[in-house]
């Protein structure tokens, strides 16, 4: 893993496809004086993100790319990353499927926030499916990317209780809200044991 030399902090780039809530919150916590992240770009395939929105005074450099050529799009993405000496990789609800050379190329560099409590329930559709079986439990996992899907090793999780009345929507606001506060807390787990 990148190393946060004193005070200098790691270049930090962040994937999205969504709305970006974890990207806007990994952005506001990479501002703390305290964090050993900077965030330098957004990669974000979807060009509607809020994200997007919300970066526009900044400074931070922003990627669009509908990803349809992948090893096209990937060259152009590896290309920014070490224009930019990214260091690290954080992927935020991005929904595309990263090549084992782009992952190989970041190995041990990428994080990923998945909304279940992995193992279980990796890939898409967690919500509705932990739901139909009627599971007591769901939760959220921070880990690092490998090459097979949402099977790296886990950094942190937390569990959500699940209620009777709790839909699809409702279970994956209450998850969310739990994404936003450990993907912090994997941040500073993954550097403090540097
Ligand atoms: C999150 O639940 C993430 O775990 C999932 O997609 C959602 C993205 O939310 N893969 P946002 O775009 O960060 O708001």
């Amino acid at each position: 893993m990148a190393k946060s030399i004193g005070f200098k902090k790691v270049k930090t780039a962040v994937f999205i496809s969504g709305t970006g809530s974890n990207f806007i919150n990994l952005l506001k916590f990479s501002l703390i004086k305290k964090t050993p992240i900077k965030i330098i770009l957004l990669v974000s395939n979807n060009s509607k993100s809020k994200a997007l929105k919300f970066i526009k005074r900044s400074k931070i450099k922003k990627m669009i790319l509908r990803y349809n050529y992948k090893s096209k799009d990937e060259n152009r993405i590896l290309n920014v990353l070490k224009k930019n000496q990214i260091k690290l990789i954080c992927l935020a609800g991005f929904m595309k499927i990263l090549s084992p050379r782009f992952i190989k190329k970041f190995n041990g560099k990428i994080l990923n926030i998945h909304p279940s409590l992995l193992p279980k329930y990796k890939g898409l559709n967690t919500h509705k499916r932990v739901i139909k079986n009627k599971e007591k439990y769901s939760g959220c996992s921070v880990h690092y990317v490998n090459e097979r899907l949402d099977s790296g090793k886990i950094i942190i999780q937390k569990k959500v209780k699940i209620l009777k009345k709790d839909t699809p929507i409702s279970l994956a606001k209450k998850v969310l809200k739990q994404e936003h506060i450990i993907y912090k807390k994997a941040i500073f787990k993954v550097f403090s044991k540097l």
